[in-house]
């Protein structure tokens, strides 16, 4: 039995979505490790934002079971959950892949906005509660304590009373993924986090990525194009296309799977074997994978593998 499967955070089991006659997601099945990156990747319209959408309950699926179990044991069944419960009692958090943060509002109040549910339970749900304990007050110094923390660890408590929408972009994305940690997640699901981001920016979220998994033993699920921080930082992928999964195993039984290759990753027409290969991507896109004897090829309009200098 493969690591991921002994004791997962995440068991994903015949997963089907479908949208009329369209099977954005047919027959679907993984287990994403406890305390592990498991990265889902594909080409564009391969159905990774569609299964987000399926565990975050923002759609029903169609079919199958979606089996969240906290390392305490407890279990929830997401298919059968409503978005918010799924957010406040299963505990999964995610980033979107058009990043969705509230612009004209500062770093500090995107950060305690994202905290609004517990500061409501400490109040009790009543303005008494909110004067008149200490209870509140106890979990609002914690809340904000949260906020100096996950600002501190993706560098931009400097930034704190900015309104969100003034960050450069990669400033953009780590501020979504502090928030998502201010909720306390147990599995976070970031789509497409290093989406524009240059090489020294997707160095720096590998970092980030790993520390969240090493230092606050999350389970992460990672939906990416950019193969350095897949290979980089992923315990485990899955790779998906037309909605059904072609592969799952680690990132070196991935980068030479010939189902992958064919796929996703381009097809063969190397004339410099056993060399890494850097693939022309999206315009502004420049990929660099470890994949001997593969010239990786852009499928569809957005690329599978990316950077090597892009946007400094
Ligand atoms: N609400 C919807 N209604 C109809 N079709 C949908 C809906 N959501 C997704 N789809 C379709 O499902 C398929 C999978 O889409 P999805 O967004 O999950 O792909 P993806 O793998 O995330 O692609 P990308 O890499 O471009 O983000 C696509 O054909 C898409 O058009
Ligand atoms: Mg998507």
């Amino acid at each position: 039995m493969q690591d991921w499967s002994k004791d997962p955070e995440l068991r994903v089991q015949h997963l089907t979505m479908r949208f009329g006659g369209l099977t954005a997601i047919g027959d679907l099945s993984f287990d994403a490790g406890r305390k592990q990156i498991t990265a889902l990747i594909g080409p564009n319209g391969a159905g990774k934002t569609t299964v987000f959408n399926c565990i975050t309950g923002f759609y029903k699926p169609t079919e199958g079971m979606i089996n969240l179990r906290h390392a305490d044991g407890t279990e929830f069944m997401l298919e059968r959950m409503d978005d918010y419960i799924i957010t406040q009692k299963a505990k999964v958090a995610r980033t979107f892949q058009n990043i969705r943060l509230f612009s004209g509002m500062t770093l500090l109040e995107n950060l305690m906005v994202a905290q609004h549910n517990m500061l409501m339970k400490a109040s009790s749900y009543t303005i008494g509660g909110i004067f008149g304990s200490g209870k509140f007050k106890r979990a609002e110094n914690e809340a904000l304590e949260r906020c100096k923390y996950w600002l501190n660890k993706v560098n931009l408590m400097d930034r704190a009373d900015d309104p969100a929408g003034d960050l450069p972009y990669g400033a953009q994305r780590r501020l979504e993924i502090a928030r998502a940690m201010c909720t306390g997640p147990r599995l976070l699901c970031l789509d497409e986090p290093a989406a524009g981001l240059n090489p020294r920016e997707s160095d720096e979220l590998n970092k980030l990525l790993l520390s969240i998994r090493d230092d606050h033993n999350m389970a992460i699920l990672l939906i990416e194009h950019d193969m350095s921080v897949v290979m980089g930082i992923s315990d485990h992928i899955v790779v998906l296309d037309y909605g059904r999964k072609i592969a799952d195993g680690t990132p070196a039984q991935i980068k030479v799977d010939p189902a992958v290759i064919r796929a996703y990753l381009g097809v063969e027409e190397d004339e410099d074997p056993g060399e890494n290969i850097v693939v022309a991507a999206a315009p502004a896109k420049v990929a660099k994978v470890s994949v001997p004897r593969v010239v990786v090829q852009k499928r569809v309009a957005k690329k599978p593998v990316v950077k090597k200098g892009g946007r400094k």
